[in-house]
């Protein structure tokens, strides 16, 4: 082997002996970087707590879930966004709590679903994390809707009323006070429409689901009559002041103060018509104010309570949302932290600020900030206050969907208030068990 081979040799040899030690280094060192980083830093993952919201809801709340996760990086709280219409929404939690193992640890709640929810076992109580001196600075109505059977089950978020919009350029216009019966809201309409100032009168939610059964309390309440008794469970469906609040809804239709299409309106279509200035009167929550500031129709409206019979008073019906822990949550103490973090003053000032909903705590309703921006809320108080309820019971859902289908089936023409009321109320006696 001459000095040239012998140096091949070597050369070829080298790299066996130095690949070893440096597959050796390069295993520990891996071995170690992830002992030191990746491991820590994967269980460091923060821990996603999920809740569903509608739709519209939903692109208002991502800057605020934004915010909380730069302030809380353990935790990654997200929003999936729903369909508009609440039952809808109500629907796919249900589905999610029936399939077991729910992915949404927060559910955040319209008043309604709390009976149905808390009665099935889908959400975790929560009086022994919040004390009453907490619970006294919310809205009573707004915590009562939040207990079942003496327990807490969800914390109020934020409150709603129903109210009555109303132009305020047009009735100057033409000389008129704002409306307080049922008479002159279509008095006042048909003459703006007669006058051609406008194209329709009174714009409300026709259409068939949950919106439907929130805005007829108020009617109802407007003309002295109740749905349920939740304490007796009495049904007041077919009772003559009953089948007048589902006649004059039917008489706006057929008398033109309401275009047909009502029928088929949830609160967003309403809210764009009114927007866009074709009609003088409007039934809505008080969302819409603050949307309808950015609209051609910013400076021109006000809200006031609806309108009664001459003998009876106003009613709103109370709505509001809140937020309760899912049963089957595997972080309940983290979808705590979010709770507590969204209930403190500070958080609801300024969601509401950006909103426009209505406050739970009773002091936001006087805030300067906030009243300045909604002047309406020192007197929102009074009327959430005295607001009507809509029946909280388990069976809730069923009986909203019986009014519904009844009140739709009346306001369409396919049957007549009278005989769509009493097969409502007769549905609604079998349904809570009162047929006798
Ligand atoms: C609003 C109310 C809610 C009600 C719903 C009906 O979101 O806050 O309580 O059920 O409207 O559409």
């Amino acid at each position: 082997m001459n000095i040239s081979q012998q140096l091949g040799r070597l050369k070829r040899g080298f790299p066996r002996i130095n690949r070893f030690p440096r597959f050796l280094i390069l295993l520990v060192a891996s071995i170690a970087a992830i002992q030191l980083f990746i491991l820590p830093a994967l269980t460091q993952q923060p821990v996603t707590v999920r809740f569903l919201v509608q739709a519209l809801e939903g692109a208002q709340w991502q800057p605020f879930v934004e915010k909380f996760n730069a302030k809380n990086p353990d935790i990654n709280l997200e929003i999936v966004a729903g369909p508009n219409d609440t039952n809808l929404v109500e629907d796919l939690y249900t589905s999610a709590f029936l399939l077991g193992d729910s992915p949404y640890d927060l559910v955040y709640m319209d008043i309604v679903w709390v009976p149905k929810f808390a009665a099935a076992g889908w959400l975790r109580a929560l009086s022994d994390r919040v004390s009453q001196d907490k619970l006294s600075e919310f809205l009573q109505g707004d915590v009562d809707g939040g207990t079942y059977d003496g327990e807490l089950y969800r914390m109020p978020l934020r409150s709603d009323g129903g109210m009555l919009y109303y132009r305020t350029d047009l009735l100057n216009q033409a000389g008129y006070e704002p409306p307080e019966t049922f008479t002159d809201l279509v008095k006042i309409s048909k003459d703006l429409q007669k006058q051609g100032i406008v194209d329709w009168g009174y714009v409300w939610q026709g259409k068939q689901y949950e919106g439907l059964s929130a805005m007829f309390v108020e009617i109802l309440e407007g003309f002295g009559a109740f749905w349920v008794n939740p304490d007796t469970l009495e049904v007041g469906l077919d009772q003559p002041e009953a089948i007048q609040a589902v006649e004059f809804l039917r008489s706006t239709i057929e008398e033109r103060v309401s275009p047909p299409g009502v029928t088929t309106y949830a609160e967003e279509e309403t809210r764009r018509l009114f927007q866009s200035g074709k009609t003088v009167f409007l039934r809505n929550w008080p969302y819409v104010y603050s949307l309808a500031s950015d609209s051609e129709i910013a400076g021109q409206f006000a809200i006031k309570p609806m309108v009664h019979t001459p003998d009876t008073k106003s009613g709103a019906c109370l709505g509001g949302w809140g937020f309760g822990i899912s049963k089957s949550s595997k972080h309940p103490d983290e979808a705590w932290r979010v709770i507590e973090y969204f209930s403190t003053p500070e958080a609801q000032k300024e969601y509401l600020l950006s909103t426009g909903y209505v406050p739970s705590r009773r002091s936001l309703f006087t805030d300067p900030e906030l009243v300045a921006k909604y002047s309406y809320l020192p007197e929102l108080l009074e009327v959430i206050e005295q607001s009507v309820l809509r029946p909280p019971i388990a069976q809730y859902a069923q009986a909203s969907d019986i009014l519904q289908r009844y009140l739709s089936a009346a306001l369409t023409d396919r049957m007549s208030p009278e005989e769509a009321m009493q097969a409502a109320a007769k549905e609604t006696r079998s349904l809570l068990g009162r047929t006798g």
